[in-house]
């Protein structure tokens, strides 16, 4: 595994291009990522005056710590080009990635790659604009192993559950849960995702939940795609803000257990032991493993161990 990406995304957050006042309200949030879209919540009438607009909030507004992402619409529209040259072109040195919605194929990637390479060039930008794909067509989660080594300017991949079933051609009542279908509808597809991230070492991110009022659910869905390896989901409030970023934070126990079980497995290798017993549980090299992404997450959220560990 390659560890490539080294930005914290607990949480990123979707705001439509088209909004002067949600964008000044992203930028005013504490967030690790926000994603100013120029797709799905941008009507076809306000996409082309959404770039200007895109332009003028990067280069204007204070945005803090987020990382600055901008949605492009997808490829086969004929608005995606001129979405990423104006934008890169207008912003370039104010913008930290692309977002492409429904690649299907690695020549996706490479595409925008490519045009970034070009767009860079001609500015002379110092640093290189990361690209993040949303996997939702049933093609990419066919080829989402090629599509996940296909740039080295690859930092995420996002699982987008809607598109995902409309492609899929999921049956819309089960995705509400009303048809029995049992377990998680979705478990193929995130697992597939989640290990093609995990090999290329990208982050690996939950896509939205759109029932922003029920906080509940919105966290049971956290945990879950936590638990398979993903390292944030997306918000469209900023309600669901603060319950991502937290529930994709290591808590204080797991971070001092964690630190505590690779001080200790340290200290057993140098007396020549392989497996010991920390607190009842037994610690060997593949426990440490585990317990390191714990380490590397706290590392990033900036969560230090308790002093006295
Ligand atoms: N980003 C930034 N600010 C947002 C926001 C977002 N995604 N969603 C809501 N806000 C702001 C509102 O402007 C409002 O600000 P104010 O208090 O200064 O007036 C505040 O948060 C509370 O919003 P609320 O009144 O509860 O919701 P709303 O009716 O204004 O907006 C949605 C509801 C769903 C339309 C809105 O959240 C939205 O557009 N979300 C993003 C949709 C999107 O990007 N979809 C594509 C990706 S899935
Ligand atoms: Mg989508």
């Amino acid at each position: 595994m390659i560890a490539r990406s080294q930005r914290l995304r607990r949480c990123q957050l979707a705001v439509p291009g088209s909004s002067d006042k949600m964008m000044a309200k992203a930028a005013s949030l504490d967030v690790d990522h926000v994603f100013l879209d120029l797709e799905d919540a941008v009507a076809p009438a306000a996409k082309v005056p959404a770039r200007a607009q895109i332009v003028q909030a990067l280069n204007t507004l204070d945005w803090g710590r987020s990382i600055r992402c901008v949605r492009v619409n997808d490829l086969d529209t004929h608005y995606a080009y001129e979405d990423i040259i104006t934008v890169v072109e207008g912003a370039g040195a104010n913008l930290d990635t692309i977002m492409v919605p429904k690649v299907k194929s690695a020549c996706d990637v490479r595409f925008v790659d490519r045009l970034l390479s070009q767009i860079e060039g001609k500015l002379g930008l110092k640093r290189r604009i990361g690209i993040e794909v949303l996997i939702e067509e049933a093609e990419a989660i066919m080829r989402v192993e090629e599509i996940a080594g296909a740039s080295d300017r690859l930092e995420a991949l996002i699982f987008g559950m809607g598109d995902y079933s409309a492609s899929q051609g999921i049956d819309p009542r089960a995705i509400s849960g009303d048809t029995g279908y049992p377990g998680d509808i979705w478990h193929y597809a995130r697992y597939k995702m989640i290990v093609a991230a995990r090999t290329y070492g990208l982050d690996a991110i939950d896509g939205p939940f759109v029932n922003f009022k029920d906080q509940d659910y919105f966290r049971v869905e956290c945990i879950r795609a936590l638990q398979l390896g993903a390292v944030g989901k997306w918000a469209i409030h900023p309600s669901q803000v603060a319950i991502a970023q937290e529930a994709f934070s290591p808590s204080q126990t797991e971070v001092d257990r964690a630190y505590k079980a690779v001080a200790a497995y340290r200290e057993a290798q140098g007396q020549g032991l392989g497996a010991i017993q920390v607190d009842g549980q037994m610690v060997d090299v593949a426990t440490v493993r585990l317990v390191q992404r714990i380490i590397d997450r706290a590392e990033l959220a900036g969560i230090k161990p308790t002093a006295d560990i």
